[in-house]
């Protein structure tokens, strides 16, 4: 008996000797999409892992806060704390740091901060591994001061333009590298299936193809073809995957996705990112089915390893290892916790703020509860990533890229995006635009302030910080005294947030004005603090509104959120209706723009606007919801957005009628400008079958392009319809074609063709 300790640890030993020599002799070349040369990074990340000791490798799967090796107390707080970082860098060998310390710092502080972060890995380390620095961009860099703050990622899903969604990401990439940062934590590829939650506005939208798109078209963006190029970043997914679907609507609680709606909606927008080149994910905070995101060896190894091939790595989000312990309940111990979510696939503990990861890791490694392997598996893939970035080559900061950093070009795009993502959802006797000489009342909680327009992620991780937000960028109060003169707009807020702010003085002003234009909206959040009980707009907004609305003088709401609040109330008795979400620093004067005719709103709502509470549809909704005294009424459906010109769709063509499963199909569509303004349009194409095995929408969004067009001028789209559009996910949670008759439509135009081929028998699946 007492040899059974020192011999299990031989043979553990000696087995995990021999797994690293056929992983080191086997393991394919990497071919991740970001990079030129996938084999020659391979061949140096072996030579370098062949060098490491189990502690180095380890500290290289940790990742920590700034705040953590930052002084905490005093007049210094914030800054790097020398101590603190060489014990993190030198002693424990950590790989990876993230976040900023509270708010954001100029370029040249984070030069400064990235430099000595840098000179510590590279010079008083053994091996000289450069730290992969982090940051949150979820609509620009959000801890750079000044950067391009951009409309968030809902808005830029309103613009349906790919190209702006690729522009983005360029810009974004740059802005992030000149402040010394090589990775992001964007593009969140979430579907936004619960309006409740507080995250929406991080998201696509609801639909999976759209989501895709703009994610796939942000990656190319920010990473090119080579995240190795001195303008470009490393992008990551998140949060991998079916965190947007809390049952409850509140942020990190329970999703309940059945397999086949995660392989139909949920896990596709990943699929594509990964093909787009993604090189690393973060994991679901949350839980699906009972699993929480980090413990789910199925989806983190099988799926995204097994199916979509993802060659990068996995990080964890915030402190959620030790909270498979402490949040989950389902490890019984931090080290269990440690040992499940690197067992199920995460390559890097967001630890975030201590040595509990690496202290914990190493010890089950030394005792065979973590295999030799799986450390050099996990180890690999984010050297694979540190090489591909050319960190070994240069860590540091390119000062060159400040010269590109907030260009005039930049901010132009940003304009553009901001415009581009404001729907124009009701214009009652096409009351908008404005005329210039009108005199107007200016009222509402989100009329005078940035924050409101930006949310979370600006400046600060809650956004809320007004006084940090840049002094030149005008709210929409200031845009639009801008616009037409101070002159000629009287302000009272007439409310805040939740409560009323002398309200009949705001009534009474009304009285004076040709119109009102009201913003309405939610205050600012990020995450957990976003959450709400209720998606109705808060009373006193509703009263504001409403009390508006009695005076007889036409009404323009402007809805300035982070997820649609319901105000049924207020739509019959408005004028005109602006949903803006949350379009940004430039938002202010895009609204202006918008509203006084300098702008033709062209965005189209990325998600189902609810008139109720208790009815959140979907857009592609089954055709049982819409049957049998099912009626489906949302306040505005996904799709849905007006012009301030007219466009007309004609000659729509299939070039078959019949083709064999596998075979693409190609519609062509006339668009025609017919009104008396130029205008950009979104012409969105949809695609339905009629019988499935499975119960299926009755349409689903296939293709989209966006088109400029002059009075009186058309184009001719085409798009192609791909077998795999076609698919579906099966009785047996397969993806398949079913022969039968499928139906293109655009508008109000659409046409049938039937795919041939084999019936599929309906009972094959029940079999497994
Ligand atoms: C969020 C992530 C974010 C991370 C780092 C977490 O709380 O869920 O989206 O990337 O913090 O800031």
């Amino acid at each position: 008996m007492r040899f059974v300790g020192p011999r299990r640890k031989i043979t553990s030993l000696s087995a995990a000797i021999a797994v690293v020599l056929i992983y080191v002799v086997l393991s394919p070349a990497r071919t991740s999409a970001a990079t030129k040369d996938g084999g020659k990074v391979n061949f140096e990340v072996r030579a370098l892992l062949s060098k490491m000791t189990l502690e180095e490798k380890i500290g290289q799967m940790t990742q920590l806060t700034i705040q953590a090796v930052s002084i905490t107390k005093g007049p210094e707080a914030g800054q790097l704390d020398t101590k603190k970082l060489e014990e993190a860098i030198v002693k424990y060998h950590v790989g990876s740091l993230l976040n900023a310390y509270d708010s954001s710092l100029s370029v040249g502080d984070w030069d400064n901060v990235i430099t000595r972060i840098q000179d510590v890995a590279t010079k008083e380390t053994r091996l000289k591994i450069p730290i992969l620095y982090g940051i949150d961009a979820i609509h620009g860099e959000t801890y750079t001061k000044g950067a391009t703050l951009f409309p968030q990622p809902l808005n830029m899903a309103a613009t349906f333009n790919k190209r702006l969604a690729e522009r983005e990401g360029a810009i974004t990439a740059l802005e992030t590298r000149a402040s010394g940062i090589p990775w992001i934590f964007y593009p969140v590829l979430d579907l936004a299936r619960q309006p409740l939650w507080s995250r929406v506005y991080e998201t696509f939208g609801e639909d999976p193809y759209l989501s895709a798109q703009m994610g796939a078209n942000y990656i190319r963006g920010a990473q090119g073809d080579d995240i190795g190029a001195p303008d470009k970043v490393a992008t990551c997914l998140k949060h991998y995957v079916g965190y947007s679907f809390p049952l409850d609507g509140k942020d990190r609680t329970p999703a309940w996705i059945p397999r086949r709606m995660m392989k139909e909606m949920f896990l596709p927008p990943f699929e594509k990112a990964v093909k787009a080149g993604a090189p690393t994910v973060m994991c679901n905070s949350s839980e699906v089915n009972g699993i929480p995101g980090d413990a789910n060896y199925y989806l983190l190894t099988k799926v995204l390893r097994g199916e979509m091939k993802f060659k990068g790595f996995v990080v964890s989000d915030w402190g959620d290892i030790e909270n498979l312990y402490k949040r989950f309940g389902i490890a019984s111990s931090p080290e269990e916790a440690v040992r499940i979510a690197v067992m199920a696939g995460v390559d890097m503990s967001m630890v975030p703020s201590d040595y509990s990861f690496y202290d914990l890791l190493l010890k089950l490694v030394k005792e065979g509860k973590v295999p030799m392997w799986r450390i050099n598996q996990a180890v690999s893939r984010i050297l694979a990533v540190k090489f591909e970035l050319g960190l070994f080559k240069n860590p540091y900061p390119d000062r060159g890229l400040e010269k590109g950093f907030a260009s005039a070009s930049s901010d132009s795009t940003n304009l553009q995006a901001a415009e581009e993502s404001i729907t124009l959802v009701k214009n009652a006797d096409h009351f908008l635009p404005l005329a210039k000489n009108m005199k107007v009342l200016v009222s509402g909680p989100t009329a005078n302030l940035l924050s409101t327009m930006n949310g979370g992620w600006t400046i600060t991780w809650q956004g809320n910080v007004e006084s940090l937000y840049p002094a030149d960028k005008p709210t929409p109060l200031k845009a639009i005294e801008d616009k037409i003169g101070k002159s000629n707009v009287t302000y009272l807020p007439g409310a805040s947030y939740d409560s009323l702010i002398d309200l009949d003085s705001a009534v009474g002003a009304a009285k004076n004005v040709d119109a009102v234009i009201l913003f309405l909206g939610e205050h600012t959040y990020a995450e957990t603090p976003g959450n709400i009980n209720d998606l109705t707009l808060p009373e006193a907004q509703l009263k504001l509104a409403e009390a508006m609305i009695e005076t007889g003088k036409p009404v323009v709401v402007v809805m300035l959120e982070g997820r649609p609040r319901i105000i049924d109330r207020i739509v019959g008795g408005s004028k005109s209706i602006l949903v803006a979400f949350l379009p940004g620093m430039d938002g202010g004067e895009a609204l202006a723009n918008i509203i006084f005719g300098d702008a033709n709103p062209s965005a189209k709502l990325p998600i189902t606007y609810p008139r109720y509470v208790n009815a959140l549809y979907h857009y592609d909704h089954t055709l049982a919801e819409v049957q049998g005294g099912n009626v489906f009424e949302p306040q505005w459906n996904f799709g849905h957005g007006l012009s301030y010109t007219t466009f007309k769709y004609s000659d729509l063509t299939l070039d078959a009628e019949n083709v064999k499963k596998g075979k693409t199909v190609t519609a062509t569509v006339k668009v025609t400008n017919t009104g008396k303004m130029a205008g950009e349009h979104a012409v969105l194409l949809y695609l339905g079958q009629k019988y499935r095995q499975v119960t299926h929408p009755v349409d689903r969004l296939e293709g989209f392009e966006k088109v400029s067009l002059q009075p009186g001028e058309a184009k001719l789209l085409k798009f192609v319809i791909s077998p795999e559009q076609m698919s579906f996910i099966g009785i047996d949670n397969e993806r398949i074609i079913e022969p039968g008759v499928f139906r293109v439509s655009v508008g109000d135009l659409s046409k049938e063709f039937t795919v041939t081929g084999k019936p599929v028998d309906y009972f094959k699946g029940f079999s497994r």
